[in-house]
């Protein structure tokens, strides 16, 4: 009992140090997207897919449905970091119910502004996650004008 009691206090005392290491790193923005990725996943039945690992070897994928022009819904995939996940999440927020003109038009450098920064380190994740978008929406932009 004691020994689980020493346990748990050290695990605390970890989780307390993580969290107080993350709030130094990354904003709150960042923080609250990728604790909470709500277009985390994979969409059923895509109208178009985009995947792109990037030089850092993490992957993304982003499914998305389009209607009337329009981004419908939207999912990311990713192996990668926090930073990609909060990168993504985001993304996909700033993009729904957009035009395809729009939504190709977002640049990573607004997207770091939305997320109100990352770590010098991090900030390929937003280019990673602005090139996949794009490319999921090129492929679509193929299919559609071949049919
Ligand atoms: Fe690879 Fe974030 S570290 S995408």
């Amino acid at each position: 009992m004691e020994d689980e009691d020493e346990f748990d206090t050290m695990l605390k005392d970890l989780q307390n140090t993580i969290e107080e290491d993350e709030r130094q790193t990354y904003s709150p923005v960042v923080l609250r997207e990728y604790r909470n990725p709500t277009y985390f996943g994979v969409l059923q039945h895509p109208d178009s897919v985009g995947e792109i690992k990037g030089p850092c070897g993490d992957t993304m994928r982003i499914t998305v449905n389009i209607r009337d022009g329009k981004i419908q819904d939207a999912r990311f995939w990713t192996d990668g970091c926090g930073a990609t996940l909060a990168s993504g999440n985001m993304l996909l927020k700033m993009i729904k119910g957009k035009t395809l003109q729009q939504a190709t038009a977002v640049t990573p450098q607004q997207l770091l502004d939305a997320l109100e920064g990352l770590p010098s380190e991090h900030i390929h994740c937003t280019v990673l996650a602005v090139t996949t978008l794009k490319k999921a929406l090129e492929q679509y932009q193929k299919k559609t004008t071949k049919d």
